[in-house]
């Protein structure tokens, strides 16, 4: 498929999408959203592939926030309608693939940036890389996620001060909070990526999947993650991976996984 805002290239199990608008920053429009969300869709779909890595163009930013431009002159049903359409086509979209979405922060990562790497499963940031939700500057407050998942992975206190001051964190405080898992060089920030990327797809992707939907579960209100948990589990005892998974064990070789 072709897309005029992101880059997608496959390579084995692993997929890379790449947000391209640097000029702007990779600051996400609506074209850009809805392209992410069909090339996801995309992603889900194909057998192939086992982990999808987010990240960037050019050396300065992840995405540096929702397109202002696009709605600073917005009403009140615009707004709502704005960050409902978002968080349904892309943002609770990611957090509920059934494939692993490791988020590359390669610089800015800001307001909608910020809440986008959120979604992710994970996130791995270079050194240069700066984080915040700078909403409440512009009059406005996160509308992608932010107030939830920020709280969800640093603590309420710390997002609390993060959404209050709109401040950027650097990445040091941004592991000491658990916001990112890992820092690597720009240079070396996708290889750093690929590496676990490429521990991932080893695994059973039918497992994965049971183990994203269980884990996203106990953040949920409208459902019990336990039971999930317990649901999930024994459904994994009914497909070909867990037959596969086992078997080679007890054979002392290596599980080759098909992902069903
Ligand atoms: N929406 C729309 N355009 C954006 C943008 C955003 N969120 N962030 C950056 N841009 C655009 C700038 O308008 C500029 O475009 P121009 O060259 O046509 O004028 C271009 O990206 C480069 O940004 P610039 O501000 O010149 O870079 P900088 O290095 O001086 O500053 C930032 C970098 C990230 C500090 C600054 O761009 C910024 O504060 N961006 C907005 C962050 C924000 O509030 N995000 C939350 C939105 S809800």
């Amino acid at each position: 498929m072709d897309y005029n805002n992101i880059l997608v290239e496959l390579e084995e199990h692993l997929a890379i999408v790449t947000i391209n608008r640097p000029k702007k920053l990779n600051a996400l429009n609506t074209a850009t959203i809805k392209e992410l969300h069909l090339a996801f869709k995309a992603l889900q779909k194909n057998n192939k592939v086992r982990v999808i890595i987010l990240t960037g163009a050019g050396d300065k930013a992840f995405v540096a926030g929702a397109d202002i431009s696009e709605f600073a002159h917005f009403n009140t049903k615009q707004g709502g309608q704005l960050a409902a359409q978002g968080q349904e086509l892309l943002f609770d979209y990611i957090e509920n693939l059934e494939k692993p979405v490791i988020a590359a922060i390669n610089g800015f990562a800001l307001g909608g940036g910020l809440e986008l790497a959120m979604s992710c499963h994970f996130r791995i940031a270079s050194h240069n890389a700066r984080m915040g939700l700078p909403e409440v500057s512009l009059g406005v407050i996160p509308g992608y996620g932010g107030t939830q998942r920020l709280p969800q992975l640093i603590g309420k206190g710390r997002a609390m001060e993060m959404i209050m001051t709109g401040g950027m964190i650097d990445v040091e405080r941004a592991i000491e909070y658990g916001l990112v898992n890992h820092i690597a060089s720009s240079e070396e920030l996708l290889d750093f990526c690929t590496d676990i990327a490429k521990k991932i797809a080893k695994n059973s992707p039918m497992a994965i999947s049971q183990a994203i939907k269980a884990i996203n579960a106990g953040f949920k209100h409208d459902v019990h993650g336990f039971e999930v948990e317990i649901n999930a589990f024994g459904q994994c005892f009914g497909t070909d991976d867990f037959k596969e998974g086992t078997t080679a064990f007890l054979e002392k070789r290596k599980a080759s996984f098909q992902g069903s």
